[in-house]
């Protein structure tokens, strides 16, 4: 018997581009997990209209209903038990998580960010990158820890820039690598191959330290 793949939970607050992907992955048979929900902050989310076109359960839990940031959190996490969720995969989530949340799914918390980390946490990614000068760019998928886009990586994507790219077309290249890349990085947490050791990512026939780097055009 094939044993059961990982439940997981994507959380979303807007477009849900990346959500689309791992969507797409899915149908194709290609998702080592099961997504078992799709969670947003804000109802007018478009990825929760994603979602039930697919067929998978959604739910809203609005920030401004709760007193802090940890009793938003723990009505998510809670959310997040009853659907049996084992894996939380952050796809453009609007929040920042409490440090309570952060603990509690330590290892199993994954986040994507535009750009190379450690270069550019943050916001305005792509436009800091033109006014540096980089001549990469690129997305990075990895283990959510208390400080901000800051835990350890397991994949990236990288592009190559052009000086006379513009920031617009800059985000639409990145956002074709995070297609690619976030259902890769998640299948490999789902399977075993990319684990949290020691404030690490160890990631199987990976280099010793840092990242899977994967290069795009
Ligand atoms: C992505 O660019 C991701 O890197 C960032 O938020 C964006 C989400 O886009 N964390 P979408 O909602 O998946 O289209």
């Amino acid at each position: 018997m094939t044993p059961a793949k990982p439940r997981i939970a994507i959380l979303i607050s807007g477009s849900g581009t990346n959500l689309q992907a791992f969507i797409d992955r899915a149908a194709a048979g290609e998702l080592e997990a099961e997504i078992a929900l799709v969670l947003a902050n804000r109802p007018d989310a478009y990825g929760l209209e994603r979602a039930r076109q697919a067929g998978i359960p959604t739910a809203v839990i609005r920030h401004g209903d709760f007193e802090s940031r940890e009793a938003f959190d723990r009505a998510v996490a809670e959310r997040l038990d009853e659907a049996g969720v084992e894996l939380v995969v952050l796809a453009g989530f609007m929040r920042i998580l409490s440090p309570w949340f952060v603990d509690r799914y330590r290892g199993r918390l994954l986040n994507i960010h535009p750009a190379l980390l450690p270069r550019f946490p943050g916001l305005d990614t792509h436009q800091r990158v033109l006014e540096a000068g980089d001549e990469h760019h690129g997305s990075t998928v990895h283990f959510v820890t208390e400080e901000l886009d800051a835990g350890p990586c397991i994949l990236q994507g990288r592009l190559p820039v052009s000086p006379s790219t513009s920031a617009d077309e800059l985000m639409a290249r990145v956002q074709q690598v995070e297609h690619r890349i976030y259902p890769r990085a998640v299948n490999w947490v789902a399977t075993g191959r990319a684990r949290f050791v020691d404030e690490r990512a160890v990631i199987d026939g990976g280099p010793p330290d840092g990242p899977v780097i994967e290069d795009f055009e």
